[in-house]
């Protein structure tokens, strides 16, 4: 009998490497990330081919603040460029789009911008795309705690009742499932502050390939891989 494989429900990717990539061309660093949009749109196509529910795209970390004003105005300018042309065929497609991170310190043009890709999109069924902008898991858990504490000091929970599940329902993921599996792309192995909390019993998967270079087959590369993880979540098999 053939086993149906096995596919994660929510795929979170650190795309790496666009420096790197416009720097080996003799370009200018912003040229890479313009060269990333391409990778992001099969990255959704491949995962809706595959019956992936939730993508999340780390695109902005708070730490991203302290590259070059230019490089930084250049990757605002991207965001919202990219979140105005591809709306129709993100429509097309049924893909919702979402965003974790604060959102309160991008330009009004910025936040304009993901306000109404947010809501232009809100009834795509086929997967949601979840863009971390302004994102880091420091700072997201910090401000689940400051939320947990100020609803102790209003009497509203005691802190004896804070369970590992009211810091889930306080952080920016709340609403989403965690992630299977996450993928770093140019040979980077590390998280970056990057769903720390989510991250705990994720598949972690690192291709050598610069971000630009990320294709559909690489995702399903990926996907491959994935299938043939034995996931055990602390348990022991069979038992
Ligand atoms: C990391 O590569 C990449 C970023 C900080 C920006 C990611 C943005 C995009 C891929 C643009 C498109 C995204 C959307 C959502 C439209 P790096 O610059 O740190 O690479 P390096 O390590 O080689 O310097």
């Amino acid at each position: 009998m053939s086993e149906l494989k096995r596919i994660p429900q929510h795929v979170a990717i650190i795309m790496d490497g666009n420096g790197r990539w416009a720097e080996l061309r003799g370009l200018e660093r912003c040229e890479g990330h313009a060269a990333g949009v391409e990778p992001v749109r099969a990255s959704l196509r491949a995962a809706a081919r595959h019956g992936v529910k939730f993508l999340t795209l780390y695109a902005f970390s708070t730490e991203n603040w302290g590259r070059p004003s230019a490089e930084v105005d250049a990757l605002m300018e991207l965001f919202c460029q990219s979140v105005v042309n591809e709306a129709p065929e993100l429509i097309r497609q049924g893909v919702r789009v979402r965003m974790i991170g604060e959102r309160s310190r991008f330009s009004e043009k910025v936040q304009k911008a993901l306000a109404e890709i947010e809501q232009r999109t809100a009834e795509g069924k086929t997967i949601t795309l979840i863009l971390a902008l302004n994102y880091s898991s420091r700072s997201e858990i910090t401000r689940a705690v400051r939320r947990i504490a100020e609803k102790v000091a209003a009497g509203e929970i005691a802190p004896d009742q804070i369970q590992e599940a009211t810091v889930a329902e306080n952080l920016d993921t709340a609403p989403y499932p965690d992630p299977d599996l996450i993928i770093r792309t140019s040979g980077e192995q590390r998280l970056s502050n990057f769903l720390l909390w989510q991250a705990s019993y994720a598949e972690l998967w690192f291709p050598g390939v610069l971000w630009p270079d990320f294709n559909e087959e690489e995702f399903d590369k990926a996907i491959d891989e994935y299938a043939h993880r034995d996931r055990r979540f602390g348990l022991v098999k069979g038992k």
